[in-house]
């Protein structure tokens, strides 16, 4: 018994050697940023299209989703030459528009679109209010990057004109965002019907940046209007904290009536991402917000356990939730990325602020790399404790990327799932969000601005 517990520590410990070396990482970011480039704009599509993934059969993802969509544009910024990236944007822009005023079932809220640019009018769960302000968030980056440019005239003609009717598409999506938050809609997993977190931290996000962008572009009026709504938002927000679970649940309300009511934990992992989407560090539920590490903790802590093949290798492969029965619940590749990056965005937040918090609701999350013993209290940046806890956490945030290289094909290859068992692929091939989805940890990875940058894919 003891021999066979010797021996499994020594597994485990043996294992833990990093595998997430420079040159994978590197070698692994310009394929990504191939594939996720080959999926926009393809030849048996419309132009500015965005495929989720090139599968057409088991799962069909060949359309475009609005989510997907915007989360891949974003992934794109830093990594392009302006050039380049303002026709990839303004191609974009075009199909925004076109998808705005196209007949579909549902509003602004409609979920996805088929390459031939008309809307999917198949049996679906709409409307999925995410993608609205999802999309708004990455138009409302290209704005502000035209106006640096000077280029005011295009920002005016497609994206932001202060007038009503909105016409143009950012302005179209925050009238949307603005006057729609409060309507029951489907989760970014496009399963449950109610009011869930992720959308709701997106929403709120995209008013906030757009009530800035309206301000800038003399729209005083609305710029008040969406900050207004905003403080809103922030307020039901703090709804979502159960303090006797120690999560932020991700669904309050809903219509069981229609989509999934088997969720009964209402821990969810989009959490997470809605986190790391907003990049909000000022704002409430941000990384280093205590209740969002709570959260983290009780997900690596839930799907450690849940999933066999992680208890075979070091680091922990993370699903959408606890109850997920699709493709029979694994753990996903943008998820597990997300955490690591979650991990990085702290760290540069923590940076900034010139130190760290550990209270009562962190204190667990903590304990995730930090072996000794744990006092609640503030660590500054002067104190030499401060880059030993900065180290760990480093190093922790490394684990995930390392279970995403064993489960990645040798030619860089990235589906949608591993296996929960097995480990290997399933889901749909090549899923854009999954290369997007490194493209932005990668650049978390790099922007911490200590690691050391000898991959310079900023010169490339
Ligand atoms: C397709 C959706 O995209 C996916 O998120 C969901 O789990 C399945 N349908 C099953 O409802
Ligand atoms: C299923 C995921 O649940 C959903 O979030 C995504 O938009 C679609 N697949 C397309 O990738």
């Amino acid at each position: 018994m003891l021999k066979v517990a010797l021996y499994l520590f020594c597994l485990v410990f043996l294992s833990s050697k990093l595998l997430a070396d420079s040159e994978w990482m590197k070698r692994q970011n310009n394929y990504a940023l191939k594939r996720v480039q080959d999926n926009i704009s393809r030849d048996d599509t419309r132009i500015g299209f965005v495929v989720a993934a090139t599968s057409k059969s088991d799962p069909n993802y060949y359309f475009h989703w609005v989510r997907d969509a915007a989360l891949v544009m974003k992934s794109l910024d830093g990594y392009l030459p302006w050039a380049k990236k303002s026709q990839l944007f303004k191609n974009y822009t075009e199909i925004v528009l076109h998808h705005q005023s196209v007949n579909k079932l549902t509003g602004l809220g409609e979920p996805k679109f088929n390459p031939d640019g008309t809307s999917f009018k198949g049996h679906w769960g709409r409307p999925q209010n995410d993608g609205p302000a999802l999309r708004a968030l990455t138009l409302i980056d290209f704005a502000s990057e035209l106006l640096d440019h000077g280029n005011s005239t295009y920002v005016n003609d497609k994206l932001y004109r202060p007038e009503l009717p909105a016409k143009t598409a950012i302005k179209r999506d925050l009238e949307y965002v603005a006057h729609h938050w409060t309507n029951l809609g489907f989760d970014l997993w496009e399963e449950v019907k109610g009011h869930h977190f992720y959308t709701r931290l997106v929403q709120r996000s995209a008013l906030k940046k757009g009530a800035r962008l309206a301000g800038k572009l003399k729209d005083p009026d609305a710029a008040a209007f969406y900050e207004s709504k905003a403080a809103e938002i922030s307020r039901s927000l703090e709804g979502y904290w159960d303090d006797s679970k120690s999560y932020i649940v991700t669904t309050l309300g809903g219509d069981p009536s229609e989509g999934l009511d088997y969720k009964i934990s209402n821990l969810d992992a989009s959490v997470i991402l809605g986190a790391i989407h907003v990049d909000d560090a000022d704002a409430s539920f941000s990384v280093v917000d205590s209740r969002i590490q709570s959260t983290f903790f009780k997900l690596v802590d839930e799907f450690s356990k849940l999933y066999p093949v992680n208890q075979k290798f070091s680091g922990v492969g993370i699903g959408r939730y606890p109850e997920d029965t699709y493709y029979g619940g694994n753990p996903w590749f943008l998820i597990t990325h997300g955490f690591a990056e979650a991990i990085l965005k702290m760290v540069k937040v923590y940076r900034s602020q010139g130190g760290l918090q550990i209270d009562a609701i962190n204190k667990k999350f903590f304990s995730l790399f930090l072996s000794d013993e744990i006092n609640i209290g503030s660590i500054s940046s002067d104190d030499p404790s401060f880059e030993a806890v900065i180290a760990k956490m480093k190093s922790y945030a490394l684990t995930f990327i390392e279970r995403s290289q064993k489960h990645t094909a040798a030619s860089g290859q990235m589906d949608e799932q591993f296996h929960k068992k097995s480990g290997f692929m399933v889901g749909a091939k090549h899923l854009t969000w999954s290369y997007a989805s490194y493209l932005t940890l990668y650049k978390a990875y790099i922007d911490d601005g200590t690691f050391t940058d000898s991959y310079g894919w900023r010169s490339e």
